[in-house]
């Protein structure tokens, strides 16, 4: 199975996707079975064409292709669809910034998600987790992605803001950023302005919930203005907001736009991670009992999980592992050319659009046999090829990776860990999960689940 061949010897395979309808491309696939059709286009070769509308567009299909092109972020540059609809959105933050300015913008940011620094954001992870799932009453339905994206919005605004926002207005944030998300989707496969300025009511509904997001930011800047100082991700910008950071001064609206770079990327994404782990274990009750016997025999008489923790808890965190490689949250992402360039020894114009997928990645099974397979196995120490490692791209690669990506690990780890300990949760036995349509993120949107308690040693009994 080794794939690790050296790049000078490697031919790579190109080829074009069949299927091309006119005008639409491969618009109408990409819509109604993104991930069949993500899945279809490695038989078809490394790099792959497709059409996005009438536009020709490149699909990088191998890992090591992959790595290749996200390793020269200043020819692949941040652009296309999907980060020129961001950019609207999310402005010049350090995931739409094109590649001059990002250097300095992720040396203001790194230090706050480094490993040293996140070891500090785990009691609030795991007070914030046991809140949200003591909450949920036995032998009740609960709304579980609502529940993980009000554990995710709660955390992540206590790490950049932190307790600048009352309950009531983290609810909002929180609403806020699910109604954004959704409309975000929409705009970017469909990429016609007049329509999103018609007065319907989802376009009302998306330009209030983008509105109050930006007023809620500003107020929380304005109110730290006047108070007092906090270590924390809005103490660090706006420190260099007055020319008092690591960079040359930012100004006020790159403050905003950090912040709400940073709520966007970071919060839905990890509540899509959790929904998924948690409906994962569901249907795979193998994984959920050795889950289950790890934490009773970590987290005696149901103590929450500390960071002294984390190294031991193993299986933990390889549930979290492959629920990215299975269900990864990021599974679409654009590059565009900024120059005439050859990839997989195939000459690309200025300006063409090249595309990258986790998804297909992680389900190709010359990779990862039987892709489909949810199995925390592949991840135990030792067990992974470099060739898997190099595949698994959840956070990306390269100077573009993700900037959460050990502060995503953590703090699912340990959610996890505090949710997985105290409640078991059941998928609805009337219900049949509605077909996955992927919007700017992937995973379970509106997953509702029945809640069980749980009590150590039950792994045992249900084995028995
Ligand atoms: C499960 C959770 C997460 C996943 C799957 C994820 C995935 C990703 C991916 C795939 C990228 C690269 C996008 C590209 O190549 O175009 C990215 C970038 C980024 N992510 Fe995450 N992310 C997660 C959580 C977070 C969190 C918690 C934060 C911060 C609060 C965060 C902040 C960022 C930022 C700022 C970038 C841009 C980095 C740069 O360009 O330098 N992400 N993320």
């Amino acid at each position: 199975m080794s794939r690790v061949v050296p790049a000078q010897e490697r031919v790579w395979r190109t080829g074009t996707a069949p299927g091309i309808f006119p005008v639409l491309g491969h618009g109408i696939a990409l819509f109604r079975r993104p991930l069949e059709f993500l899945n279809s286009l490695p038989s078809y070769g490394d790099l792959v064409e497709i059409r996005l509308g009438p536009q020709r567009a490149w699909m990088v299909c191998h890992p090591e292709l992959v790595h290749e092109m996200l390793k020269d972020p200043h020819t692949f540059d941040k652009g296309g669809p999907l980060y020129d609809r961001l950019g609207k959105l999310m402005g010049d933050g350090l995931v739409t910034c094109r590649q001059p300015t990002h250097r300095e913008k992720r040396r203001l940011l790194q230090p706050a998600f480094r490993p040293s620094h996140v070891a500090e954001y785990t009691d609030l992870v795991t007070e914030e987790a046991d809140a949200v799932c003591r909450a949920w009453p036995d032998g009740q339905d609960i709304p579980v992605t609502e529940a993980m994206m009000a554990l995710t919005t709660r955390v992540t605004s206590r790490v950049l803001l932190s307790d600048s926002l009352d309950d009531r207005t983290t609810a909002e944030v929180r609403d806020c950023l699910t109604a954004v998300v959704r409309g975000l989707f929409v705009r970017t496969v469909v990429p016609i302005d007049a329509l999103f300025r018609l007065p319907t009511p989802a376009n009302r509904r998306y330009r209030r919930a983008l509105s109050r997001l930006h007023e809620i930011i500003d107020a929380a800047i304005a109110e730290r203005r006047r108070g007092a100082d906090h270590d924390d991700v809005l103490g660090t910008l706006l420190k260099a907001a007055n020319g008092d950071g690591p960079t040359a001064a930012i100004t006020d609206q790159e403050v905003h736009d950090h912040l709400i770079t940073l709520l966007l990327t970071g919060v839905e994404t990890q509540a899509l991670a959790l929904a998924g782990a948690l409906s994962l274990l569901a249907r795979n009750p193998e994984a959920e009992r050795r889950l289950h016997a790890e934490l009773d025999s970590l987290l005696a008489e149901g103590r929450r999980p500390r960071a002294e923790d984390l190294p031991h808890l193993v299986y933990t965190r390889c549930v979290v592992s492959e629920t990215l490689r299975h269900s990864s949250p990021g599974w679409l992402f654009t590059r565009v050319a900024t120059k005439e360039t050859e990839l997989g020894g195939r000459r690309l114009p200025k300006g063409a659009t090249v595309l990258y997928s986790p998804h297909l990645l992680h389900h190709d099974p010359s990779s990862f046999p039987e892709p489909e397979r949810f199995d925390p196995d592949r991840w135990l120490p030792g067990q992974p090829t470099a060739e898997q490692r190099r595949a698994m791209m959840p956070f990306s690669a390269g100077s573009r990776k993700c900037l959460g990506d050990e502060f995503a690990m953590v703090e699912a780890t340990l959610a996890l860990a505090t949710i997985a300990g105290r409640r078991r949760l059941r998928h609805l036995p009337d219900r049949t999960e509605r077909k996955q349509r992927p919007g700017i993120t992937m995973g379970p949107r509106s997953l509702v689940m029945v809640c069980e308690p749980r009590t150590a040693g039950d792994h045992v009994v249900d084995n028995a």
